[in-house]
This record gives structure tokens, sequence and C-alpha cells, in this order.
């Protein structure tokens, strides 16, 4: 992994300065090129929203509505009250995620998100009441868990016996019910099947599935109507080097002709990308405080572990790794270095779950030098451990370039 100048500069000027370096660099310039790429490429009709839990420092808030991002989909208040102070307006909120306490639902009602996105009936009742008792109604996308999923995703989100959603099965039980709910307005589906999913010809199979759905609730429910349709998120990232990106417009092209295909022109397409917007502006960097032959593995001890950085471990993988060299004194004679060999990198935790990569290659490394973690910009900080063990929490540095010029 290449290391852009302004990141290694300031890990070089942090590293300069003597303390225990351990935090995160974000540059969003590459969020906001691909902000601005998808706006340019996708159909009309199609509008792109920022899965703020992807990241919610402000600074991917901010460049997700410089760059032209429709809104950001929310899954809790707390997301909610970030958006709207780094500048979205509550309309420009969309709310999915199961489990949504009466007190996110009142806020949504009151403040006037743009759709609650159903996942479940009892979520649907609870909604109707509270639109009732503050005399409002709230339009609202049903989530569906359709009988189908994408075998090789990082995570999935619908087939199987699944919290999101109401099964495709029951759809003829549940529909009606909703329908029925006098202050839900129904105006469509969201159907997300998977995320970090690096086939377009999967997701897209997910479209056609829910334009399916789509056409079979408006031949079976005269006068409902699907306007808008919500494919979720997924668009993958190449965590393992291999080359193979997702190719955004193969996937804008497919959508085309398939809006054109089904006669779906003037609907709206929602897409809220996480880890496809944030993952490459972000880079989790962490001392080497300790490098140790363990019966024949090395075992490198870094300032940060799964309690700033789990992705890697909750998800067995490796994220890209380089190693910025500081040329530190040794300690002693006879100091272990790693010099061209698979090594283990762990943090400071109390667990042998505390795993930053295990087996990776790496040519040289010294105590003293830095593990710069790419793609650490989706899901680094905010999936993490961070009590465990009360260590300080990492900074998290900003480099934009634009953050200063607006
Ligand atoms: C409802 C919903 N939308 C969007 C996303 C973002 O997914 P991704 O980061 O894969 O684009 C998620 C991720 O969990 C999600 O649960």
């Amino acid at each position: 992994m290449l290391i852009p100048a302004n990141i290694e500069s300031e890990l070089r000027r942090q590293a300069a300065s003597g303390s225990t370096l351990n935090c995160y660099l974000y540059d969003t310039t590459p969020m906001r090129e691909k902000i601005e790429h998808l706006v340019q490429i996708m159909p009309n009709g199609l509008e792109l929203f920022y899965a703020v839990k992807a990241n919610p420092h402000p600074a991917f808030l901010k460049a997700a509505l410089q760059a032209g991002a429709v809104g950001i989909e929310i899954a809790s208040l707390g997301e909610a009250r970030r958006a709207v102070d780094a500048g979205f307006s509550a309309d420009r909120l969309i709310y999915t995620g199961p489990g949504k306490s009466p007190e996110e639902l009142a806020w949504s009602v009151e403040n006037g998100v743009r759709t609650v996105h159903i996942e479940s009936l009892v979520e649907a009742h609870r909604l109707n009441s509270i639109c009732k008792q503050q005399g409002k109604s709230m339009d609202v996308l049903l989530r569906i868990n359709a009988n189908f999923d994408i075998h090789d995703a990082q995570t999935t989100f619908s087939g199987g016996s699944k919290k999101f959603g109401i099964d495709e099965e029951k759809l003829d039980e549940a529909l009606p019910q909703i329908l029925a709910l006098e202050h839900l307005n129904f105006r469509g589906l969201h159907v997300y099947a998977a995320s970090g999913v690096l086939n377009v010809g999967d997701l897209l199979k997910n479209c056609e599935l829910v334009f399916d759905l789509a056409k079979k609730i408006e031949a079976t429910y005269a006068g409902v109507n699907c306007d808008i349709i919500d494919f979720g998120g997924g668009f993958g990232v190449d965590y393992l080097e291999t080359g193979s990106d997702f190719d955004p417009q193969a996937y804008a092209d497919g959508l085309a002709a398939m809006i054109a295909d089904y006669g779906f022109e003037g609907r709206r397409f929602v897409l809220e990308l996480g880890r496809y917007l944030a993952a490459d502006s972000g880079y989790f960097c962490t001392e080497i405080l300790d490098i140790k032959e363990s019966r024949g593995k090395k075992q490198v001890v870094c300032a940060g572990g799964i309690n700033h950085f789990r992705r890697p471990a909750a998800l067995s993988i490796n994220h890209p790794l380089s190693i910025v060299h500081t040329s530190k004194e040794k300690l002693y004679d006879g100091q272990e270095s790693v010099i061209n060999e698979k090594v283990y990198f762990g943090g400071p935790l109390c667990t042998s779950a505390d795993k930053l990569a295990n087996d990776i290659y790496v040519e040289a490394a010294d105590v003293g030098d830095i593990a710069v973690f790419g793609l650490a910009g989706a899901y680094g900080l905010t999936m993490s451990n961070q009590e465990f063990l009360s260590h300080a929490r990492p900074e998290e540095v900003v480099l934009d370039q634009k953050e200063s010029d607006s």
C-alpha cells in the first residue's frame, strides 16, 4: 500500500514529537471524489445517501454535504443529531435499522425525517400511534428480508432468518396491515442484500428482485405504488488488494438498463453507501511498542489494538499495511526486528482476540516504527471496543485540503 504524501508527513511530524503515536488520519478527498463521480454517472432518479455508521466523524459528514449527497442514512438518534449538526436538515435523513425506540421514532415524527424504513409490524404500529399522538403522518418504506442472499459478501442482510425487515413470504400478511395504518404513507420498498460486495452482477440481481417485488405489489394491491425503491448499501472495497475494485460505472449502466426494461422511469431510487465512500479516506496509525519471537512466530505489539481498530479481527481479514520507519535506536543488543517474513500484529489488550493482522508479510519493521493500516476510514473507530482496558481514545486528525478552503 502506498501512503499518500500528506499522511506520511503528518505521521513523521507526530513521530518527531516524541509521544507514543496512535491515531486515525483522515483526508476525505477520495470520499468527495467518489460522491461527485457517482452523482454524475448514476441514472436519473437515483438519490445518493451517506450511511453515517461507516464513519460519523464531522469531517465525513461535511464531505458528504459539500460533495452533493442527497442526505444521510441514520440508524439512531445519535446519528441523526450528528447529521443535523453537520448541516443536514431532518428532511434529508432516512431512518433505517431494527429496534428503533419510541423516543427515536417520536423525534423522527416531530422533526419530519424524509422516510422511516419499517422493519416489523410492531414498529409500524408503534410509529403509527406516535404519529397519531402528534397529529402527523409519516412516509414509510417497507424493508423486506428477501429470500435471496449473496454468498461471498462480507456480511449479509437478507436471506435466511434475519432481524432485518419482514420476510418476503410474509409480505401478503403484513402489507395490508401497514396500508391500513392511517398515519403511515406507504411509499415503497427497501431491500438491502449484503455489505462489501465486489461483484456488480450480484448487487444488480438484488435490484432486479426488488423491481419484481414492486411490480407484484402494484399488480396485487390496487392504487398502491412503490414510488421509492431503496437498494441499501453494499458497494464493496478491495481490502485484500486483489485488483478487483467495485465498478460503479458497470452498476450505473446495468441499473439504467433495468429501469428502462421495467418502465420504472420517474421513480426514485435510493443508495445508502458507507464503506465504498469512506474506506479509503482513513488510516489507522499505531506505533510498534514491542516485537518478540514466540514459538516460531513473530508477534508485533502495537499501541492500539481492537479497542481502536476492531474491524480486521471482527471480520478475520487483514487490511492493507505499510510500515513507516523511524530509525529509533535499539534498546539492547539482540532486540528483535522483522525482516522479510510473515508476522502477527496485535494491540495491548489482555485477550488473544486482540489481533490487528494475521500472518501478514512485512519487509522490515522495528520497535518505534509506525504500522499504518489502510482502508480504515469506514467502520474503523466507530465499531471498536473503545472502553476495554480504558486506554486513551486515539486522536482523529483531519488533513483535508478542502476543509480549510471552505
Ligand atoms: C440499513 C443499512 N444501510 C446502509 C448500510 C451501509 O452499508 P455499506 O457500508 O456496505 O455501504 C448499512 C450497513 O450496515 C445498513 O445497515
